[in-house]
């Protein structure tokens, strides 16, 4: 999908995706980071989820980027807050400490725009894009980050003729194959979640894996631990 399609599906408010309470992966995994007091948090794709908030409270500023103006004014309106917009030419910035969204294209990012970022938080980003663009996802990712960049990515595994994505089914090797030149990769959880998405199950669905990835760049970068 590009994102003209996305936005077309926020104005059409197909957003199954979205979920109302923080995913339990960030709370339960974000430590993993050894997140620095107050340190910033990279969110591509970000949507209007509430994931937002969480680190907010906890301190961390939140840079976020998102196609959809629907998504961002109804993250700030939905959680109370009252940003600050201004257009940069590139993207748009709303902005209510110490949470900011770039409201536009990931890909027209740069690095000052994530700056001063090192931590970063992928749910529902690089599974909501076909396989044509993720390795240009993964690369931008990369080179918007800093050497010592680390991440969770959260990913879902299906048989991908079973159901049409998004989200799209991304496995292990392919994370490795996209990510194995800029960060090592640790899994730190798989189980299967279907029980959990009846929506998936009415799709026909037998399987759905959601696994965990620590990503870590600076010394631990090529020595991926899938364990
Ligand atoms: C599956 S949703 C996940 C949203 C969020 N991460 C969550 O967990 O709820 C993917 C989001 O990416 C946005 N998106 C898709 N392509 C984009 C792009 N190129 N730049 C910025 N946002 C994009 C869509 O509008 C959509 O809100």
């Amino acid at each position: 999908m590009d994102p003209e399609s996305w936005q077309q599906r926020w104005r059409e408010g197909r957003t199954g995706f979205h979920l109302d309470r923080v995913n339990p992966n960030l709370a339960e995994f974000f430590p993993r980071l050894d997140p620095r007091a107050g340190e910033a948090v990279f969110v591509p794709l970000c949507g209007k989820s509430v994931d937002l908030e969480w680190l907010a409270r906890r301190g961390h500023s939140v840079i976020g980027v998102e196609v959809s103006p629907i998504a961002v004014e109804s993250f700030f309106t939905e959680q109370g807050r009252a940003p600050v917009h201004r257009s940069t030419g590139h993207c748009e910035r709303w902005e209510d400490p110490p949470i900011c969204i770039w409201c536009g294209d990931f890909f027209g990012l740069c690095a000052q725009d994530v700056t001063p970022a090192r931590l970063f938080y992928d749910r529902a980003a690089l599974i909501a894009l076909p396989e044509e663009l993720r390795a240009r996802y993964a690369a931008k990712l990369a080179a918007l980050l800093p050497d010592t960049a680390r991440g969770l990515l959260i990913t879902f595994e299906y048989p991908q003729e079973a159901m049409a994505g998004p989200p799209f089914s991304v496995s292990e090797a392919e994370v490795t194959a996209l990510y194995e030149g800029a960060f090592a990769i640790r899994r730190l959880a798989r189980r299967d979640v279907l029980g959990e998405h009846r929506r998936f199950q009415e799709l026909g669905l037998d399987t759905l894996i959601e696994s965990v990835y620590l990503l870590e760049r600076g010394e631990h970068a090529g020595d991926s631990d899938r364990s």
